[in-house]
């Protein structure tokens, strides 16, 4: 029987040789997949048979692996702001850099609620995911909230995308969270043309932003994630600029958006920000590498 330790490093050589930046990690984790445990537990028991179907599994996972497609499609899981989303071909791979766009728009319906406590509203605060993919955004924010006891009816949550395969993929994903009763999904081009009852109030969107000319250098795991996901337009910015056009009459008066960008989009988003929308503020807020990765948007106060 071969031991987990011969496979750990079968599969740490393979993918070495094959030029991938973290082979031991990934090869902990397929391997950690094919016997279904945890990858601490892999690394533990080094002298464990794996057994004739895990072993199986993991080299067909492995092969997959150096072929360049990405260990979460692989495993069928991404862990994102701390719940485990199911990912596969029919969305984008959520991203770390995305979870900021969640901690930013949680802190913003708090600050929000908490302002409204006391007087009287009865209107819940609409928030919307425009561009959701596997649901991340929507039911990180979801979960979120469910976690600080704030009740379904009090944030109406909206999650849209133009692909029906990856509006299933974000509708299963939110049963597997228990958050189906607070996340309504739509298809629709940007925000829906007809909010449910007024303007929304946050706006929330990890929209494609990576030049088209940049699409055919990508990273080999990139090029298994929907094109439509990624393609950004010949500067990167076009999607995002058709969702700002949509800002005056969708975002409420005292309305928020915080939009992803790349990291060397900080002083480009400003400057279309000026364009699109004169007399708005444009603040990029940093991720923790100082980078900048999130616009927020507000009108000016009249
Ligand atoms: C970069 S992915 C982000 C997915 C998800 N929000 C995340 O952070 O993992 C962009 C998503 O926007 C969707 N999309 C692209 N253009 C759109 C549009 N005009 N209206 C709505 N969704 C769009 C794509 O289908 C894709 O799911």
């Amino acid at each position: 029987m071969t031991t987990t330790r011969a496979l750990l490093d079968e599969g740490v050589d393979r993918l070495r040789a094959a030029g991938f930046e973290t082979p031991r990690l990934d090869t902990e984790l397929l391997l950690a997949h094919a016997i279904g445990v945890e990858r601490t537990a892999v690394v533990a028991n080094g002298e464990a048979p794996a057994g004739a179907d895990a072993e199986a599994t993991f080299r067909a996972s492995l092969a997959r692996r150096a072929d360049g497609e990405p260990v979460a499609y692989i495993r069928g899981i991404k862990e994102f702001h701390g719940i485990a989303l199911a990912v596969d071909k029919r969305a984008l791979i959520p991203r770390p850099e995305t979870e900021r766009v969640v901690d930013l728009v949680l802190a913003e319906v708090m600050t929000r609620l908490t302002a409204r406590a006391g007087a009287g509203t009865t209107e819940p605060l609409r928030v919307v995911d425009v561009g959701t993919g596997s649901g991340a955004i929507a039911i990180a924010l979801a979960v979120g909230l469910r976690a600080r006891r704030v009740p379904a009816d009090e944030v109406a949550i909206a999650a849209v995308d133009l692909s029906a395969e990856a509006l299933d993929l974000a509708r299963e994903n939110a049963v597997g969270h228990a958050v189906g009763d607070r996340v309504r999904f739509e298809q629709a081009d940007l925000l829906p043309p007809t909010p449910p009852t007024a303007p929304w109030d946050v706006v929330a969107a990890n929209l494609p932003y990576v030049r088209s000319s940049a699409m055919a250098s990508l990273p080999t795991p990139t090029t298994f994630e929907p094109a439509e996901a990624l393609d950004g337009g010949p500067d990167g910015l076009t999607v995002i600029a058709r969702l700002m056009d949509a800002l005056p009459d969708g975002l409420a008066g005292d309305g928020a958006a915080f939009l992803e960008i790349g990291a060397d989009q900080g002083e480009a988003i400003v400057a279309l920000a000026s364009q699109r929308l004169p007399g708005w503020a444009c603040q990029v807020a940093t991720d923790l590498a100082g980078l900048p990765r999130t616009a927020v948007l507000r009108r000016p106060v009249a």
